[in-house]
């Protein structure tokens, strides 16, 4: 998420550098951005909300004194974007400036400790916490390092984290777990990143730093150490020869490779989140009367998904809505006792906003599921959920469906936990199984990108396809057409497979391709009979299915496999990143930007 920058250099103002640096970063996604440099033994900051240029064209972020300095883009995850909130964050007296990409999970905790012992705390932010232990270990005569040491040996969570300070002011220190940090260093000068395009123009020399080390930076050199030994580390450089453009995809040709390939840590991340607010939002809902999913896209697939999620899992079955089409269809019959959970990446979609406040008027509370801190819905919500994917740069929604369907596999599992409608050992049962997904859908990418590029290859000519699956899968099949549609422009058509024969299989001929979602649920057999169907009039039948499956095998020209043993409740995760990737490769094999879809917008904003 986000970004992080920091320069030590021998003289010379060091701000015109990082705020070119954050431009540099932007392409990783942010809502506010700060700088603070360090001149004969005092910190000076200039941070705001909003854009690097427009926070530039209000402060002038080149105007800060001092060859020293910190920078970081924000990407909102505890606290609103405000200028409090953004980064850097300072301990009670000024003199530690920490900046931190990344989520303390036991943040409230240490706040409370540090409190109690006479902090005092500026901003809503987790981060703001690191300032201040280490101000105390720095009091207790520890050297900058040592406090920084010390202080992550009490924190949990996953962090990058750059910190200076005017008592050691030749240096700055960094370490990080599990968000990435590279070195660099060139002529005197040490640059410490979240990524390599930020000191790109200067050197292509590169440092990766792991997680459990700590790297001190001066202007003679780097010492990087093993933070729980204090052991020194030889770590080769490597000679990079990405340009600005490929270093900004982490090496991908585009933002949506990256970002497919980015799913399992988004899973991993929402999973973190703190039970108790998963089970807030649970609450509310076994409360309510009736409980609408109000979404479009992509969310809307997630919608549906959901829906079946709670059924079987929670026994409580949602009214799933198309938010544009919300008040056209449940006109006034919405009471005080309804309950609408909204599900929007960008928090910012007007149909899903527009159809929040109707029923909001109407007496209805509102429960958010967004990726983005602050956003519009958040602020109409009575309980808000944030998933953790970090910022989506594709526009064709990816790893930010992935973690709509992680909060919603989570609350359901939460409300089978209060409503008692599953027996407390098939609960636990699944939330181990949701506990793998990360791991299983790791699996999946690694063992199908290759075939989605081949069947890109091989279905190239094709102009439509039939999508279909049955139950839960209909939302996958819905997904991977939309997916196909939006960036390969292709016509597709995902549909009930049930339903298929009722009309599209009028469309079948020789070689249409069809493609099945066809996990190993309760449908497969019933699934099976629609693919004798279109088989019989000669589709060409593509099948996402379980390993080992060799009956529906079989009856395939192509197939894609997925891990035995996923639970039905959460097969649209695992089965939908083949049709993701399939999508890519067609795009790009077409010659299309899959990043940049025509006509379409990353947050739809008009009616
Ligand atoms: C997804 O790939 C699309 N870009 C689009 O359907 C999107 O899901 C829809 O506009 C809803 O966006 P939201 O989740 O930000 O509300
Ligand atoms: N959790 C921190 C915050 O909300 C850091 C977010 C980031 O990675 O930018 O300020």
């Amino acid at each position: 998420m986000c970004g992080i920058i920091g320069v030590i250099q021998e003289k010379g103002e060091v701000a015109p550098f990082i705020h070119q640096a954050l431009r540099r970063l932007e392409y990783r996604g942010y809502d506010s951005v700060g700088i603070t440099t360090l001149d004969t033994s005092r910190l000076f900051t200039k941070k705001d909300k909003g854009k690097i240029d427009e926070v530039h064209q209000m402060l002038n972020l080149d105007d800060l004194p001092g060859s020293i300095g910190i920078g970081h883009t924000r990407w909102a995850t505890h606290g609103i974007p405000s200028m409090y909130n953004s980064h850097p964050h300072f301990d009670c007296n000024d003199e530690i400036a920490v900046v931190h990409n990344g989520v303390i999970d036991n943040f409230l905790e240490l706040r409370e400790d540090l409190i109690k012992k006479g902090h005092t705390f500026k901003s809503e932010t987790d981060t703001e916490i690191l300032p201040h232990l280490i101000e105390d270990f720095m009091n207790d005569g520890r050297s900058l390092k040592e406090a920084l040491k010390m202080t992550t040996s009490l924190i949990e969570g996953t962090y990058a984290v750059v910190v200076m300070s005017t008592r050691e002011p030749d240096k700055m220190v960094a370490t990080r777990d599990g968000n990435p940090l590279v070195i660099g260093r060139q002529d005197k000068t040490s640059y410490v990143s979240s990524d390599i395009p930020a000191f790109l123009p200067v050197t292509n020399n590169m440092i990766l730093l792991l997680d459990g080390e700590l790297a001190t930076l001066t202007i003679d050199g780097i010492d990087i150490e093993k933070l729980h030994n204090g052991q020194k580390v030889a770590r080769e450089t490597i000679k990079i020869s990405w340009t600005a453009d490929q270093a900004q995809k982490g090496g991908f040709p585009h933002f949506m490779l990256k970002e497919i390939h980015e799913q399992p840590d988004a899973i991993k991340g929402t999973l973190r989140l703190r039970p108790e607010i998963i089970e807030g939002a649970a609450k509310l809902i076994s409360n309510a009367d009736n409980l609408f999913f109000l979404a479009m896209g992509t969310s809307g697939h997630a919608a549906v998904a959901g829906k079946h999620m709670f059924a079987s899992l929670g026994g409580v079955l949602p009214i799933v809505e198309l938010a544009s089409d919300f008040q056209d269809s449940v006109y006034d019959v919405i009471t005080e006792n309804d309950l609408v959970l909204a599900i929007t990446q960008s928090g910012e979609t007007t149909d899903t906003i527009m159809a929040a406040k109707y029923a909001k008027r109407l007496g209805a509370r509102i429960v958010a599921v967004t990726n983005v801190v602050g956003s519009s819905i958040t602020r109409l919500a009575d309980h808000t959920i944030i998933t953790q994917a970090g910022p989506e740069i594709g526009v064709a929604a990816t790893k930010t469906f992935m973690v709509q369907l992680t909060s919603l596999a989570q609350l359901a599992l939460a409300l089978g936990e209060l409503t008692a409608h599953q027996d407390p050992e098939i609960i636990a049962i699944k939330r181990s199984a949701l506990e793998k997904m990360p791991k299983i859908v790791s699996r999946v990418i690694a063992t199908e990108e290759e075939h989605a590029r081949h069947y890109a290859r091989l279905y190239y000519a094709s102009p439509s396809m039939l999508f279909l699956g049955r139950g839960i899968s209909i939302a996958t099949a819905c997904e991977g057409a939309l997916k196909l549609k939006e960036i390969a422009y292709n016509h597709a058509e995902g549909y009930s497979a049930g339903e298929s024969k009722h009309g599209p299989i009028a469309l079948v001929q020789d070689n249409y391709p069809v493609i099945f979602v066809a996990p190993n649920d309760e449908t497969r057999t019933r699934l099976i009979g629609n693919i004798m169907e279109m088989k019989a009039r000669g589709a060409s039948i593509v099948s996402v299915l379980e390993e080992g499956d060799g009956e529906i095998q079989s009856l395939s020209d192509s197939v894609f496999s997925i891990p035995r043993g996923v639970e039905p409740e959460f097969s649209v995760m695992p089965y939908i990143v083949p049709l993701q990737l399939f999508s890519y490769y067609m795009a790009t094999l077409k010659g299309y930007d899959p990043d940049k879809p025509r006509n379409l917008a990353k947050s739809v904003t008009v009616l």
